[in-house]
């Protein structure tokens, strides 16, 4: 891979970023830690031709957290580079550097960038033409807003179906103007998801589930009545209890708040490393919770299967998009 073109690509996205509103020259802050030093080496020397972005970086775990704090507050954008759930002993709050810098980063959310726990498939990530996400993302949410019935199936034996018609407007997550830069994903809300799934693949969320667990071999069953989740059955040992434990947390988190099905063809795989990329691996997801206060958003990302509108297959795992 070009990992060139994949900065330059990054690059291209950045100033159509929301809390730009189109100023120049913007003030970057990458704020990172020790094994991303050469990653923002990297994106400073891509950037050296052009006076639009001015970037400045700064080590995450030496810097004084006030120092980083007054950083954050001066800059147009800050981007923070840093692994949480991969390190050898995570905690639900972060590294120490993020807990101290807490207030600030949640102030300041608005023009933040956090890159957590992406290690290399950053590269990855940015990878493909920003045209080809575009049009992707563009052609899907068309002929979903031309179709009738959505479909979900895969060779473990999963089946749902959900209403296009009656569905929330699509959130195109193309890198152009998205508040999370990193591209590939239309999503939306769906009241009607019906169907039994043998959920294989990996989560994403607050809570570590894709640490313990990796990405599934054998299944996580879900019963789905109108987008709740009414029973569970699994082989994986601990899985059952931990996951019964979610659901029965908040009446939110049994319910389906995200229809999601990610675009970007640069994820080449599911990683369990609880980090956002992995939600733009191509095919579907769906996000649990997060629709209710004291909810936690889960996303259950599946490793394969096909979806096809009114019978008609626009993804398969083994041959992509066919839109
Ligand atoms: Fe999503």
């Amino acid at each position: 891979m070009d990992r060139d073109r994949a900065l330059q690509h990054f690059l291209y996205y950045l100033p159509h970023h929301p809390a730009l509103d189109g100023r120049s020259p913007i003030t970057v802050l990458l704020g990172h830690t020790a094994p991303y030093a050469e990653l923002v080496g990297h994106i400073q020397h891509m950037a050296a031709s052009q006076d639009t972005l001015r970037f400045t970086a700064m080590a995450l775990d030496e810097s004084p957290t006030e120092a980083l704090a007054d950083a954050i507050v001066a800059s147009d954008l800050f981007i923070l580079f840093y692994d949480a759930s991969t390190l050898a002993n995570p905690r639900a709050e972060g590294p120490p550097f993020i807990r101290a810098l807490q207030p600030v980063i949640s102030e300041h959310w608005r023009k933040s960038l956090l890159f957590k726990d992406y290690g290399d498939y950053f590269y990855d990530t940015f990878s493909v033409e920003p045209e080809r996400v575009a049009d992707l993302n563009a052609a899907l949410i068309r002929r979903m807003s031309e179709g009738e019935v959505l479909t979900f199936s895969d060779v473990h034996g999963s089946r749902f179906d959900a209403s296009l018609r009656a569905l929330k407007k699509w959130t195109n997550i193309n890198g152009v103007g998205n508040y999370d830069l990193a591209p590939g994903e239309i999503a939306t809300h769906s009241e009607t998801i019906n169907g039994h799934v043998k959920f294989v693949g990996t989560f994403l969320g607050t809570i570590p589930f894709a640490r313990k667990y990796g990405v599934l071999e054998s299944p996580l069953e879900l019963w789905i009545e109108n987008s709740t989740i009414s029973r569970i059955a699994t082989d994986v040992p601990g899985l059952e209890q931990d996951f019964s434990k979610y659901l029965d947390a908040n009446p939110s988190n049994r319910r389906i708040e995200e229809l999601g099905i990610g675009t970007n063809e640069g994820v080449k795989r599911l990683y369990a490393r609880n980090a956002g990329f992995e939600e733009r691996h191509c095919g579907l997801h769906l996000g649990l919770g997060g629709g209710a206060k004291g909810s936690h958003h889960l996303d259950l990302i599946f490793d394969s299967g096909t979806l096809a509108v009114d019978g008609r297959v626009v993804f398969d795992d083994r041959t992509g998009y066919v839109v």
